[in-house]
C-alpha cells in the first residue's frame, strides 16, 4: 500500500487596525509601511485547504471554493508552492537521505472560504495563510510561523499576519530581498480576550477596484501617503501595540478609527479617486461617534472602534460587556437585517453567531 502524503489546515481572516496600504516591491510585496491586525477566532471566516502530494499528479492544482483556479506560472500562487517545496528541500530532504521526496510530487490542493470572496473580508488573507500552512504541514517543515509568514506574504500581504493568532505586527523591514519583511505577534488573544470584533455585512459584492491596482495607483499618485507612511505610522505602530500591551481600549479605539480614517483619506487621495465605503458604511460611522461621545461625556471612555478595509464593510472592536448594547444599537439603525452573508447587512460577533 503506498502512502499518502495529505495535510488540511485552517486559517481565521484577520482585520488591521494599522493599515497596509502601498508596496514598495510589487514582487516580493514589500510593504511601504508596517501594520497590525488582529486575527479573528471564529469559525464564520475563515479559509480551510487540504494539500496532496503523490507522484502520479501530473500538474500542481488548486480548486478554489471546488472550482478550478489557474496558477500561472511565476504568479502568486506558484511563487508561494515553489518556495515551500524548495524550504522541504532545504530543511528536510537534504537533511535525511531517507526522507521522501515530496518536493518533487505535485501538489493538488483544495480550499473553501466559509464567507463571501473578495468582498472586502479579508478572503485573500485567510486563502493564502490556510495554504501555505497546509503545505508546511505536508512537508512537515521545521519553521517558525514567522517563516512562513514570509512566503504567505508573497501570496497576499495581509496574509502574513493571519499566520498567527492574536494581536500580529507586520514589520516592513528594510532588506531588498524581504526576508526581515515578516509578521510578529504582539500578544495572543489571551492577552486580551475581552476584545471582540463585531462584522457588519453592508454588501457580499466582489469590490470594485482590488486591493492591488488600488494601492499601486495610491503609491503612484498621492502625496498624503508620503506623510502617512514617514510621519504617522511608525508612532502609530508604537503607540497601539503599547495600548495592547496595557489593555488601553481608549488609545485602541482612537487609533484604530484614525487609521482607517486615513486609510480612506488616502484612497480618495489617489487619482483617479477610490471609494470603498457606502452611505451604510458612513452612516455606521456616525452611530459609532455618537455613541462614543456619549460615553465620553458620561466618563466612561471609548467603547466603540470602527474599521473599513478595501470595501464597504465594517468591522466593530469593543470589549465584551458591549457587546451586546453595539449589536442593538446597529440593528435597531438597520433593522432585519441581522443573520446571514446573504442579507444586506448581517451581524457576527467574533466568537458566537448572533441570534
Ligand atoms: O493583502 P491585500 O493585498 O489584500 O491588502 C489588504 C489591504 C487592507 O486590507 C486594506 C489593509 C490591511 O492591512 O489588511
Amino acid at each position: 500500500m503506498s502512502t499518502v502524503y495529505q495535510a488540511t489546515a485552517s486559517a481565521p481572516v484577520n482585520i488591521a487596525v494599522i493599515k497596509y496600504w502601498g508596496k514598495r516591491d510589487t514582487k516580493l510585496i514589500l510593504p511601504t509601511n508596517s501594520s497590525l491586525s488582529v486575527t479573528l477566532d471564529q469559525d464564520h471566516l475563515r479559509s480551510t485547504t487540504t494539500s496532496r502530494a503523490d507522484p502520479s499528479f501530473v500538474k500542481d492544482t488548486l480548486w478554489l471554493n471546488g472550482k478550478e483556479d489557474e496558477i500561472k506560472p511565476g504568479g502568486r500562487l506558484a511563487t508561494c508552492i515553489s518556495e515551500l517545496k524548495r524550504l522541504r528541500q532545504a530543511t528536510v530532504e537534504n537533511e535525511d537521505p531517507s526522507a521522501p521526496k515530496l518536493s518533487t510530487y505535485k501538489v493538488h490542493i483544495a480550499s473553501y472560504n466559509n464567507f463571501p470572496t473578495a468582498a472586502g473580508l479579508a478572503s485573500s488573507a485567510s486563502g493564502f495563510a490556510a495554504l501555505v500552512a497546509s503545505l508546511a504541514q505536508l512537508y512537515a517543515l521545521p519553521v517558525s510561523p514567522s517563516t512562513l509568514s514570509i512566503i504567505a506574504r508573497q501570496g497576499s500581504g495581509s496574509a502574513c499576519r493571519s499566520l498567527y493568532g492574536g494581536f500580529v505586527a507586520w514589520q516592513e523591514g528594510v532588506l531588498p530581498d524581504g526576508s526581515d519583511s515578516l509578521a510578529v505577534q504582539v500578544a495572543p488573544q489571551s492577552h486580551w480576550p475581552e476584545i471582540h470584533a463585531l462584522i457588519c455585512v453592508v454588501s457580499d459584492d466582489k469590490k470594485g477596484t482590488s486591493s492591488t491596482s488600488g494601492m499601486q495607483l495610491t503609491v503612484e499618485t498621492s502625496t498624503l501617503l508620503q506623510h502617512r507612511i514617514k510621519a504617522v505610522v511608525p508612532q502609530r505602530m508604537k503607540d497601539i501595540s503599547k495600548a495592547i500591551l496595557e489593555k488601553d481600549f481608549d488609545t485602541f479605539a482612537r487609533i484604530t478609527m484614525a487609521d482607517s480614517n486615513q486609510f480612506h483619506a488616502v484612497a480618495l487621495d489617489t487619482e483617479p479617486p477610490i471609494f470603498y465605503m457606502n452611505d451604510v458604511s458612513r452612516a455606521i460611522i456616525a452611530v459609532i461617534v455618537e455613541y462614543n461621545r456619549l460615553s465620553l461625556a458620561n466618563g466612561q471612555g471609548y467603547k466603540a472602534a470602527y474599521t473599513y478595509d478595501a470595501g464597504p464593510n465594517a468591522v466593530i472592536y469593543a470589549e465584551e460587556k458591549n457587546i451586546k448594547e453595539i449589536i442593538q444599537l446597529i440593528v435597531s439603525f438597520f433593522p432585519q437585517r441581522e443573520g446571514t452573508f446573504k442579507d444586506n447587512l448581517g451581524v457576527f460577533a467574533q466568537g458566537a453567531e448572533v441570534n
